[in-house]
């Protein structure tokens, strides 16, 4: 079933839109590091915000498309995220369906970049796709690769907040100062309205003293770069990582595993900020 009814908007820029239409709230999830849980945290939001009957589109933006296989989309020849950033297809014809929400996956070939496609302002490429389509959503959210890179720009440049999920590792600190200054720079040009929303704990085991370590460092880096640290922290469950291969969300395939209810709570907290009624 799809998330929005397929009624283009013709020739409106982004701008105008933004103005003229009650607009998608647009959530990048981002962290340079891998495995931490980004993929699993965007496939939380978007089914889990497509629950409470909003019209949600991801957008998948690393070239290992797991985004679209956590939702349940099936591996096909389809247009991918690419093919619309380049103008190969329309961005309407780049849009799979899956049970939760409309998605733009991507796949392998989004590791050649974007930085070949056509000119002009590169790191609005983005932008200027989804906006034929923008409008047909109530929510727009990006997975972004392990990488700071044009694509991670991109989603900065287009979208109204940031969640930065963070393993409880104490390698998961190292580099974010590269991430801040991507974060600060974007705002300082491209897109000044661009908030951090948060930074995510997650994979958190409340018992090791690491934990406490990564709690306190976590807490000054969010005060750095101005956020908070999410008081939900999402715990180990296996069910977590189980979940894909069923192609189901985490929400249907088991929702009474400690993690799941996790993002749950997670959902509550942000509800406010996203303004998002209706979570269970
Ligand atoms: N809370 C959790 N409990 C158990 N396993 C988890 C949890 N969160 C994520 N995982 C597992 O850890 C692995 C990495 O998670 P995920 O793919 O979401 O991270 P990522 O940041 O998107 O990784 P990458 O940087 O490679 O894109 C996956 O196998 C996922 O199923
Ligand atoms: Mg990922």
């Amino acid at each position: 079933m799809s998330c929005a009814d397929p009624a283009p908007v013709f020739g409106t820029t982004f701008t105008t839109m933004r103005r003229e239409y009650i607009l998608a709230t647009i959530i990048t999830v981002s962290n340079q590091k891998g495995g931490v849980g980004k993929t699993t945290t965007s496939a939380a939001l978007a089914a889990g915000i497509a629950a409470t009957g909003k019209r949600v589109l991801g957008v998948d933006l690393d070239p290992q498309g797991n985004l679209g296989f956590c939702l349940g989309l099936e591996p096909s020849d389809a247009p991918t995220v690419l093919d619309a950033l380049q103008g190969k297809v329309t961005t309407a014809e780049a849009v799979g369906r899956t049970e939760y929400c409309d998605i733009l996956p991507s796949d392998i070939s989004l590791s050649s970049g974007v930085e070949n496609v056509a000119a002009g302002h590169k790191e609005s490429i983005l932008k200027n796709t989804l906006a034929p389509i923008i409008g047909l959503y109530d929510y727009v959210v990006i997975d972004t690769p392990p990488a700071l890179n044009l694509l991670t720009v991109n989603a900065y440049v287009v979208s109204d907040f940031l969640i930065i999920p963070m393993g409880t590792d104490i390698m998961s600190l190292v580099g974010l100062s590269q991430l801040k200054e991507t974060i600060e720079s974007v705002q300082g040009s491209l897109n000044p309205d661009l908030k951090v929303m948060g930074i995510l704990l997650t994979r958190f085991n409340k018992r090791t003293l690491l934990a406490r370590d990564v709690l306190e460092m976590a807490g000054q880096l969010a005060k750095q770069i101005g956020t908070v640290v999410f008081e939900t922290r999402i715990r180990n469950g296996v069910a977590i990582a189980e979940a894909p291969a069923h192609g189901e969300s985490i929400f249907d395939y088991s929702p009474r595993s400690a993690a799941v209810k996790d993002y749950q709570d997670f959902l509550k907290e942000i509800a406010g900020t996203i303004h998002l009624k209706e979570v269970r």
